[in-house]
């Protein structure tokens, strides 16, 4: 790595806690590069120099970085096995179901498992966390409104059942905001959750070092309560899961064993 780029790591985790060493270097500098050039600096540490105090410049290196891309029921197959095959196997515990959205940028991806779960059982049952390091796009799913683009994926029947349409945007039912909190955390540096029945952490983890990844999948084992599930990305599937006492139960779900 080189120092002008290392400098940059060392100034951005002291002003906001994100470590760019535990991301893939090549993918995130070639990012990070053409937007130091469109606002005219020859070096990362004169760019990190121009925007620090520039709220405007700032939010968008950290939009860069973060990369918010999200739908509901983003591949919708895999919804319908969490439908079919994985939540018969939660739902016999007693008490409530405690689901852990990691990474869930604007909402799409914690309002779709409320959606889907409330086929099946009532929102009460349910208690869903939610979680990003993007303050912003914690506050626009707070917010539960959305362009007609997050639903591409959404059938008719379910767009009809959940959402309010008013003047082409879409204003996601109250009683499925009441049942998500949504809070800021950093899956490389804050503390985990505890007695998680499902952990649903999709299209970040490719983004992270093999060793950044290790440490979120060790984390993320030790916060399933026994029996509990991870549901990950499309492009996800762990490598060696057994290792973390993950076993594979369906294509891109595993099964904590201990
Ligand atoms: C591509 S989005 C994925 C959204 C959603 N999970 C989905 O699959 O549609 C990636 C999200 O990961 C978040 N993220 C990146 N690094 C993170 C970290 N260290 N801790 C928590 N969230 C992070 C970003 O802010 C972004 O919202």
């Amino acid at each position: 790595m080189d120092g002008d780029y290392t400098r940059f790591i060392e100034l951005l985790y002291k002003k906001t806690g994100i470590d760019l060493s535990k991301y893939k270097e090549k993918q995130m500098k070639r990012r990070l590069a053409s937007l130091m050039m469109k606002r005219g600096c020859s070096s990362f540490v004169e760019y990190f120099n121009f925007i620090q105090n520039q709220k405007e410049y700032f939010n968008e290196l950290i939009d860069r970085i973060t990369i918010n891309v999200s739908e509901f029921y983003r591949n919708y197959k895999r919804w319908e096995v969490l439908e079919t095959k994985i939540l018969p196997k939660l739902s016999t515990k007693k008490g409530k179901l405690n689901i852990w959205s990691a990474a869930c940028s604007t909402g799409e991806e914690p309002y779709t498992i409320a959606m889907c779960l409330h086929e099946h059982i009532p929102l009460n049952q349910i208690n869903i966390v939610a979680t990003d390091i993007d303050e912003n796009a914690l506050a626009t799913a707070k917010n539960g409104v959305y362009g007609e683009s997050a639903l591409k994926e959404v059938p008719n029947a379910i767009k009809m059942k959940n959402f309010d349409e008013k003047a082409g945007y879409y204003y996601v039912k109250d009683h499925f905001k009441k049942c998500i909190t949504f809070e800021k955390h950093n899956l490389l540096k804050d503390p985990y959750k505890n007695n998680v029945d499902l952990i649903v952490c999709r299209n970040v983890l490719i983004y992270f070092t093999e060793d950044a990844k290790s440490y979120v999948y060790e984390n993320f084992s030790r916060s399933l309560e026994n029996s509990g599930v991870l549901f990950v990305g499309s492009t996800e599937q762990i490598f060696n899961p057994n290792q973390y006492q993950l076993h594979p139960i369906e294509t891109f779900f595993y099964q904590k064993q201990s």
